[in-house]
């Protein structure tokens, strides 16, 4: 079986291929490496079933191409990361919107099964927890930039749906909550290794606010399983599924257990959200994944506890320690 990954060559896409591959699937990916990096699938480049073109999904005749000779498309090639999305709204909302109508537009063509990663951001500022698929999106003003990553992958959901029930593409949309597990990238804002990377090099840890925002954190290879179980699902077609892990940890208790784990004694430095991110930057107080649904339907149960992400990301960084890491 055929399997297209765009995106594959970023933290999530890079995993998926690598299990993929075990299983003894053909995968082919393409990614233009604008926050993913080449590096992320060297070891699969040997792989006698692997292809890789570093090229955009905006490359059409090329998606096109792709698209007819895969029986199963994971779409995952998106603008992602929030200093990415303050810094080029113009590019995260084209890249999202449009590139993902350009996968559905070419896989509606065969009728093609379709996996659309979206995210737990397009719950907004709701404040009813767990967020269940089934509650009301409340996102902020067109004014606040920081939301247009939200509405561009609603928009991505609203159009799925609609290639599902006007032209039958077999779609699934699935929900993802904060990922992370080796290769996720510091660069774009993501808070574990920012702070992992912080701590290992006894430096400052940048926490927003007061640090009591809190988040629910999913280790990469629980949130591959949760893709690979809905794509070979037939009740998964057509619905929304979160991804994610309910343990909750504040940003600030974070910051101390991931010390902890490091042995190190890196002081928390609280930076204001305006300072980070600009004058009226707003953020989510709590996101917890309601999973019952998944578990439900496609038996989903998340194996990896904070801890143990925690444990492995801070061994993945120490082996990395003397390469170049790149922090904003
Ligand atoms: N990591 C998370 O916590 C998280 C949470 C919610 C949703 N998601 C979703 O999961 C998916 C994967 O995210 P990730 O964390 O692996 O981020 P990532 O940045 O590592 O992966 C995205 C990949 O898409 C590629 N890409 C961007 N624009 C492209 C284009 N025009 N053509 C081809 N490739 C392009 C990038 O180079 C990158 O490799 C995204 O759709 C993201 O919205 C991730």
């Amino acid at each position: 079986m055929n399997i297209l990954i765009t995106g594959g060559a970023g933290f999530i896409g890079s995993h998926l291929a690598e299990r993929l591959l075990n299983d003894g699937f053909h995968v082919t990916i393409i990614d233009d490496l604008s926050t993913g990096s080449a590096t992320n699938i060297d070891s699969l480049k040997a792989n006698k079933n692997f292809d890789y073109y570093f090229e955009s999904i905006f490359n059409e005749s090329l998606l096109r191409e792709l698209i007819d000779k895969t029986d199963v498309i994971f779409h995952l090639a998106a603008a992602v990361g929030v200093f990415l999305i303050v810094e080029s709204p113009v590019r995260t909302i084209e890249t999202n919107v449009f590139g993902t109508e350009l996968v559905l537009k070419y896989a509606s063509l065969k009728k093609k099964r379709v996996i659309i990663t979206s995210t737990s951001e397009v719950y907004g500022k709701a404040n009813k927890i767990p967020f269940n698929e089934e509650d009301d999106l409340v996102l902020g003003p067109t004014t606040m930039g920081r939301w247009s990553y939200a509405c561009s992958k609603a928009l991505d959901e609203y159009l799925s749906i609609a290639y599902w029930r006007e032209k039958k593409v077999p779609i699934t949309i699935m929900r993802m909550f904060n990922t992370v597990g080796p290769r996720q990238s510091p660069s774009y804002g993501m808070v574990i290794p920012r702070f992992v990377i912080a701590s290992l090099e006894n430096k400052p840890i940048p926490v927003f606010g007061d640090g009591l925002q809190s988040r629910c954190f999913t280790y990469v290879d629980d949130a591959v399983d949760a893709l690979i179980l809905s794509a070979f699902n037939d009740i998964s077609v057509g619905k929304v599924y979160n991804i994610g892990n309910p343990e909750e940890v504040s940003i600030r208790n974070l910051a101390l257990l991931i010390n902890e784990k490091v042995g190190s004694h890196s002081r928390i430095e609280f930076i204001p959200y305006s300072k980070a991110y600009g004058e009226g930057f707003e953020d989510m107080q709590r996101r917890v994944p309601d999973i019952k649904k998944i578990s439900h339907d496609l038996g989903f149960q998340p194996k990896h506890s904070l801890e143990s992400i925690i444990d492995r990301t801070v061994e993945y960084f120490r082996k990395m320690k003397n390469s170049t890491i790149v922090t904003k």
